[in-house]
């Protein structure tokens, strides 16, 4: 899909639809739109009337012109209460006008963006949102699908006033290489575990150090043993596939900041030997959500280019039940040398993100961030729609917080305390892999990989085991994959 920005006036669009976007508010028709309502013999406000229509959020209104436009209709698409309005029901907005373009088969339209002006933000910055939502609600998965809707979306111009073209222009751009980033991570946790294993992770991140010229080094399991990931390597032993350690390099140029990215990227999660119930195991193609998030980061940085240092980290892994796979009771060693208790197999990610993070602490970055589908008890505590924001420095947390603000990825901070450290104590080793109760797990997890961050260095960790997938769908999220934490993650770096 082509985007485009637009300045012209809306009688001689000669797009197929021209979208404009209402408030609950609004009485009057705003001015433009009155316009057009009289080229249309009063159409407008009479279907409105007729039809009932409020501006309610997720509410349209289908006006044909008949041939007294030059475009076939003018849809008002509601956007709710203008006291609530902000970034993301812009695009929301954005979603709904593709989703209705779709099914009106309309491969051309225009978003008349200067109707939605009572949000607090600049136009550009609107442009951006709604180009967003456009290509997010887009999206869909139907590689594997025999029969493909063959209709797709040519083009959406997005309509500003004159002053605002300019900068809409490159925001607009922006917002296109960040959406896409997402869907591209939304791709990739689609994709099941029979054709996404830790290998073709690894080939993945590879080809994108080809596109994008970043450093990259994969590391296979002898590697990963003579760097002393035990943690790590027991999750993987259940599997025929081996694990593959990642580690890709954005190396500007100019550089002022170091950041690694750390994802979880279990590309299965059977729980292992202590084996989920089917229902649980469902869906666990996207326990390599977090993995899938830093190559989508990735993506977007090889084109918005900026003057930062990140390092992608990723501990590919399958968690299977096998002769061979890992035990209860086993006691392994990470990377730094703290001695683990296994409680539960199947709270596996803490286990490769343990050896990760002592590897990134290493590379002695000035901010590490891990992303990972890591808790149940994560969802049970925020919803489905939030994350948990955890992590040992609270200025480079509410960084975290009022990015995903202006993003629409949600987060919230939980609560680390010392009563809580003490439930990760173990039998017979240095710490537990479970906490001795279930309450607090989501908690208990980031104590757990704490241990194993140079306490130095700020650290934060996001537990996207929510948000990461949906079965449902909702705003701009397609079934399956949402590409969570992508835009935010991308933004941050950016503001670096
Ligand atoms: N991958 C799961 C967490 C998960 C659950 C992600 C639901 C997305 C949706 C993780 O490896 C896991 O199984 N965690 C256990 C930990 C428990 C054994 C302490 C859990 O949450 O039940
Ligand atoms: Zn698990
Ligand atoms: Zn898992």
């Amino acid at each position: 899909m082509e985007i485009k920005v637009h300045s012209g006036k809306l009688e001689k669009c000669k797009n197929r639809a021209i979208f404009s976007y209402t408030f609950s508010e609004d009485r009057k028709l705003p001015s433009e739109i009155a316009e057009l309502d009289k080229i249309l013999d009063g159409y407008i406000s009479k279907f409105r009337k007729d039809q009932k229509f409020k501006g309610e959020e997720g509410s349209e209104l289908i006006v044909p012109t008949f041939g007294k436009l030059p475009s076939e209709y003018v849809i008002l698409i509601g956007v709710g209460s203008k006291k609530k309005a902000d970034v993301d029901t812009v695009r929301r907005a954005g979603a709904n006008t593709v989703r209705l373009a779709k099914k009106l088969k309309i491969d051309k339209f225009l978003a008349n963006v200067e109707s939605l002006v009572a949000t607090k933000e600049s136009q550009d910055k609107l442009a951006q949102a709604i180009t967003e939502g456009i290509i997010l609600g887009n999206y869909s998965f139907d590689k594997y699908l025999s029969k493909k809707d063959k209709f797709k979306i040519k083009e959406a111009h997005i309509r500003v006033k004159r002053k605002f073209k300019a900068a809409s222009e490159k925001s607009v751009k922006t917002g296109k290489i960040l959406a896409e980033a997402q869907n591209f991570t939304r791709d990739l946790v689609n994709e099941p575990g029979n054709v996404i294993n830790p290998e073709k992770l690894a080939e993945i991140a590879e080809e994108l150090a080809k596109e994008y010229g970043f450093e990259v080094k994969i590391y296979d399991v002898d590697e990963i043993e003579k760097m002393g990931m035990g943690a790590y390597l027991a999750v993987a032993k259940g599997s025929a596939n081996p694990p593959k350690f990642i580690h890709l390099t954005y190396n500007p140029k100019k550089s002022k900041k170091e950041i690694a990215l750390v994802g979880k990227g279990l590309t299965f999660d059977s729980g292992g030997l202590n084996i989920k119930p089917g229902e649980h195991m469902r869906w666990m193609k996207m326990d390599k959500s977090g993995a899938c998030a830093v190559l989508g980061t990735f993506k977007a940085l090889g084109q918005l280019k900026p003057d930062v240092t990140v390092h992608g980290i990723i501990a590919a892994a399958e968690n299977m039940p096998d002769g061979k796979a890992y035990r209860p009771d086993d006691i392994l060693i990470a990377k730094n040398g703290v001695s683990i208790e296994v409680g539960n197999t199947d709270a596996e990610g803490r286990l490769t993100l343990a050896d990760a993070l002592c590897y990134a602490s290493e590379l002695k970055p000035d901010a590490i961030i891990d992303m990972a589908t890591l808790t149940g008890a994560c969802v049970v505590a925020l919803g489905e729609y939030t994350a948990g924001l955890m992590g040992n420095d609270q200025k480079f947390l509410n960084e975290i917080l009022e990015t995903s603000n202006e993003t629409g990825e949600w987060m919230w901070q939980l609560p680390f305390n010392d009563m809580l450290r003490q439930d990760i104590k173990a039998p017979s080793a240095d710490v537990y892999n479970i906490g001795q109760s279930r309450y607090g797990g989501a908690i208990t997890a980031g104590l757990f990989l704490e241990k194993f961050v140079d306490p130095d260095i700020p650290w934060a960790h996001i537990d996207i085991a929510g948000p990461a997938h949906t079965t449902k769908g909702w705003y701009y999220h397609p079934k399956g994959g949402t590409g969570f934490p992508v835009r935010t993650i991308v933004n941050l770096l950016m503001k670096k």
